[in-house]
């Protein structure tokens, strides 16, 4: 074999070309950034003088733009109940699965919707039984468990409408009921600090169960907590009494907290 194959001998003009493109190609490449960036630069300019159409659009798409991408921080924007049913919720009332009442069935629903709004969405929250708490879904706002909540509730008959009580302001009677059923039930743990039980006056631990919603700490009072026990120990006192206490402990604890002002509506003593 004494063929040399032709191909792979190098000659001086294959040489010189390759040299040359190797040299040029970066420079195509700069030519061609550069000429991106005043393409760039031009469209800027001209988007003064666009016409009013296309400025219309751009004003339409720039703030779901700019929640989109920008801004991290922005607020997310909540689920419609719709969404929340379909996302999580109907995944087992969709089928009644685990004896969970039924989308649009007035009968399985019926005794439920009875037992009122807020009871109901304590156990959407907090969880029962099977329920688990936010239909296992920690990640959904108060408001968005409400809202599904109230999607499947009017679905069988209900005319609920989806609200969570952050902006309550107990009446009169209700924090004095509040007191009465605070004195008898729940003082001797939150009066004390028993067992680590928080205290009306202890700022440091109510300002981080203020950041709960009302309906969170309602339910985790009404079905207890891994140190708090349900309704306080007392099975005979109702979800509504339990509330009640409820209100009247926030609206302690928020008068003892430095800078809050005790709302029109305290109770004395
Ligand atoms: C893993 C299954 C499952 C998912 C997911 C689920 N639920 Fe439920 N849910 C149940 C079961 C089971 C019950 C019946 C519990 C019982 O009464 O024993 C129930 C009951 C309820 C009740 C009635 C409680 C009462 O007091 O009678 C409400 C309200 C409710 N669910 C809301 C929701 C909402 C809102 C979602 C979605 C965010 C959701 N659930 C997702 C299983 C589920
Ligand atoms: C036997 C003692 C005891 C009694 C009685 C008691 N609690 Fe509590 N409670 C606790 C303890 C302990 C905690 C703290 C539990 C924890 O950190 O998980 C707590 C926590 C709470 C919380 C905060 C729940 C949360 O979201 O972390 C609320 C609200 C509450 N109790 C309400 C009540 C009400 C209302 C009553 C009376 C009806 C009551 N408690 C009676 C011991 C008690």
């Amino acid at each position: 074999m004494t063929d040399h194959h032709p191909t792979t001998q190098t000659t001086p003009k294959d040489f010189l070309f390759a040299t040359l493109g190797g040299l040029f190609a970066p420079g195509v490449a700069i030519f061609m950034i550069v000429m991106l960036f005043l393409g760039i630069q031009g469209r800027m300019g001209e988007a003064d003088a666009a016409p009013a159409a296309e400025k219309e659009i751009q004003a339409r798409i720039q703030p779901f733009g700019s929640f989109v991408a920008v801004d991290p921080n922005a607020p997310k924007v909540e689920l419609t109940g719709e969404q929340v049913y379909g996302q999580v919720c109907a995944n087992c009332h969709g089928s009644g699965a685990l004896g969970s009442p039924k989308f649009e069935s007035a009968a399985d629903w019926g005794p439920r919707l009875a037992q009122g709004y807020e009871t109901l969405l304590g156990h959407a929250l907090s969880g029962i039984r099977s329920m688990p708490a936010r239909g296992g879904e920690p990640d959904l706002t108060d408001l968005e468990v409400a809202r599904g909540m109230v999607y499947m509730a009017n679905s069988a008959g209900a005319q609920f409408e989806a609200a969570v009580g952050k902006d309550k302001v107990p009446t009169v009677a209700e924090l004095t009921r509040g007191r009465e059923v605070y004195a008898t039930d729940c003082a001797y743990c939150h009066d004390t600090g028993l067992t680590g039980a928080q205290k009306l006056d202890d700022a440091k631990a109510w300002s981080v169960l203020l950041k709960k919603s009302r309906e969170v700490l309602y339910g985790n009072a009404i079905q207890g907590t891994l140190g708090g026990p349900a309704k306080g120990g007392n099975a005979k006192l109702s979800d509504e009494d339990t509330r009640l206490a409820v209100d009247y402990m926030i609206e302690q604890a928020r008068v003892a907290m430095p800078g809050v002002k005790a709302a029109e509506a305290q109770v004395g003593g």
